[in-house]
């Protein structure tokens, strides 16, 4: 993960910096820095934790760093050595006069500390990093030239990297490569700016370079040099980023998650305008651009996936599969991408992404193109990298997503799914039109049905202050709720640290009841549909051993009252729609726990929003 910035140009570089980095908090808050060009030195400054303690560290030293018109920043989300000061980015050569910020994984960088250190190099910090800035520094030896020297240190590192460099020779300059690691170069009057995503310089300009692999930039004020690998002059691909800057409040909320979980219904109307306008009329999905023969004949779907996304999609192949009678395997980017998969032509491979950058997603899907499937990916940011290798990119439209806990880009994907799936099942036939026509009144009705929810959150408040203090969560559902109750508990454990699990029910007799006595609260996820029975009775089975039983529910049956002691209420909803509504009381119960406890609700410990390492 990581974030990093740089500008060179006539302004002060200071605030472009810090405001930059903060933008890409999301990548990580293990610890922050930036390195200054001042007249005949480089200064560098860095703090352990959040940027905030960066900006503290830097205030007394304003009147000394104002005039710098050139630097560098990063954010660190610790891979190779621990968040500590010494770790933390920049990082320089011994002589400091050669500083560098990184975004990757150097994968060979063991092999490179022992060669650098045989050759007098002497390491400070436990980073992958440090050897990439003894490396180029190397390089600069031999041919006094920061292009040609980032150039030649390229082609030893292996593993993955995004690489912003300055050299105190250099007044006005700095170089830039990556690797399988975003970076894009924004272009201003004069000046040139250098950052992992868009949100660090759109207030400042909207033109801009997406770097491909293995190309360098050498950027001065006026001017830019782009060369690929092997040192020659490359055409600049310019783009209009179709991004407006947008001021991130929380809007009078707590915390962005709480703000993001009650934009829920809106994101969901927006996602319906355009695409859906009557029960009656079919589904408009402009974005898949496979041709209806080749849709009515697929007989195979792959979805890849991490984390909440993956969740999304397993709802995705329930929906498929239901309404398609189309066979979809889901799996995890991360596992997908070393096993030999079998993935073709004929298959539709759809990679699953809230921020389009995660790598494994991203690897599997470069992967899955090679083979010469169509990519379909449903992300909530069209100008990401896994969008550029889309053949089909159906964007979500939620908005900018803040919390690290992933809501409204959850129940967005959802909803993409719903259309998808139903898009195909137009297409091919295969659900009667009276039924469609009753699935798509339902999927209108959504929005007032989360709305209804969260009018009145004080039962899940409550719920969250009975169980804030236990040490574990067990999750129990069947069906296409099944990753419901994975989602759920995902969202307890990353925010509250309470071990939370999904099961699906009928898995608890061959393991996980052992685990429950009076001390283990079950949260069973019991909707209206084909398995409530067989829950309720999953349920009876928990209660039998004691456990402290939570229902989820848009059941009015009386006994419910006898077998829980809690009932959270939800409104009534057909089966295949009600992943959509049960999963808006869990988020607010781990908010509401997180909350209780008192921990970072937006920014938990160890993790980033954006996950660009493998
Ligand atoms: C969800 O709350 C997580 N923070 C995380 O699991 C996330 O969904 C995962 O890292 C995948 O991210 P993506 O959707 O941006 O690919």
């Amino acid at each position: 993960m990581c974030g990093i910035v740089g500008y060179v140009g006539n302004r002060p570089v200071v605030d472009i910096l810090l405001d930059g980095l903060e933008q890409l908090e999301y990548r990580g808050y293990d610890s922050s820095g930036v390195a200054l060009k001042l007249e005949d030195e480089i200064k560098v400054y860095k703090a352990e934790g959040k940027l905030i303690n960066l900006r503290n560290t830097l205030k007394p030293h304003i009147s000394e760093i104002m005039s710098s018109t050139m630097g560098i920043g990063h954010i660190r989300w610790a891979t190779h050595g621990a968040p500590t000061l010494l770790n933390a980015h920049p990082h320089t050569c011994n002589c400091g006069n050669l500083v560098l910020v990184h975004n990757g994984i150097i994968e060979n960088y063991k092999e490179l500390r022992e060669k650098l250190s045989a050759k007098g190099c002497v390491f400070r910090s436990q980073t992958d990093t440090e050897a990439v800035a003894h490396l180029v520094a190397s390089k600069y030896a031999e041919t006094k030239d920061l292009t040609e020297a980032v150039r030649l240190a390229a082609q030893e590192i292996e593993g993955a990297y995004a690489l912003c460099v300055m050299h105190n020779d250099y007044k006005n300059t700095l170089v830039v490569t990556k690797r399988n690691a975003p970076l894009l170069v924004g272009i201003g009057e004069g000046e040139f700016y250098v950052a992992s995503d868009v949100p660090a310089i759109i207030k400042h300009t909207k033109k801009a370079l997406y770097l491909n692999d293995n190309q360098i930039a050498t950027l001065t004020p006026d001017k830019m040099l782009l060369i690929d690998k092997d040192g020659v002059e490359v055409p600049q691909k310019i783009e209009l980023l179709p991004w407006e800057p947008v001021a991130l409040s929380k809007m009078g909320y707590k915390h962005f998650m709480l703000k993001e979980i009650h934009e829920q219904p809106d994101v969901i109307r927006n996602i319906l305008v355009g695409k859906l306008h009557a029960p009656d009329e079919p589904i408009i999905l402009n974005e898949v651009k496979l041709n209806k023969d080749t849709l009515k004949n697929l007989n195979r779907i792959q979805i890849i996936a991490c984390g909440t996304s993956l969740h999304a999609a397993m709802v995705g192949k329930y929906l498929i599969e239901s309404f398609c009678g189309i066979a979809v395997d889901v799996e995890a980017s991360s596992e997908y991408i070393y096993r030999k998969t079998v993935t073709d032509a004929h298959t539709l491979v759809i990679g699953v992404s809230q921020s389009g950058e995660t790598a494994d997603t991203l690897t599997a899907i470069k992967q899955a193109k090679a083979k010469g499937s169509h990519i379909l990916i449903i992300t909530n940011r069209p100008d990401s990298a896994m969008a550029r290798e889309a053949d089909s990119l159906v964007p979500v439209n939620a908005g900018i997503e803040v919390s690290v806990a992933a809501t409204k880009s959850y129940t967005a994907q959802l909803m993409a799914f719903y259309l998808l799936a139903l898009y195909m099942a137009e297409i091919k036939g295969s659900v009667e039109n009276s039924t469609m026509t009753s699935l798509k009144e339902e999927m209108m009705l959504l929005p007032q049905k989360i709305d209804q929810i969260l009018a009145n959150t004080d039962d899940v408040q409550k719920c969250a202050r009975a169980f804030a203090n236990t040490k574990d969560f067990i999750y129990i559902a069947r069906g296409i709720n099944f990753p419901t109750a994975l989602e759920g508990a995902l969202k307890l454990k990353e925010i509250s640290y309470i071990n939370a699990t999904g099961y699906p029910a009928g898995e608890l007799k061959h393991g996980p009841i052992a685990m429950l006595d009076e001390t283990m609260p079950v949260l069973s996820i019991l909707m209206k549909g084909s398995v409530y029975e067989k829950l309720l009775s999953n349920s009876e089975e928990a209660k039998a051993r004691n456990a402290r039983m939570i229902a989820l529910t848009n059941s009015s049956d009386a006994k419910l009252v006898d077998l829980f002691e809690h009932i959270l209420y939800v409104p009534d909803v057909q089966e295949l729609f009600s992943p959509l509504i049960a999963i808006v009381p869990l988020q607010l119960l781990a908010y509401y726990i997180a909350e209780f406890l008192g921990k970072d609700v937006d920014q938990p410990r160890n993790l980033a929003k954006s996950v660009t390492v493998e």
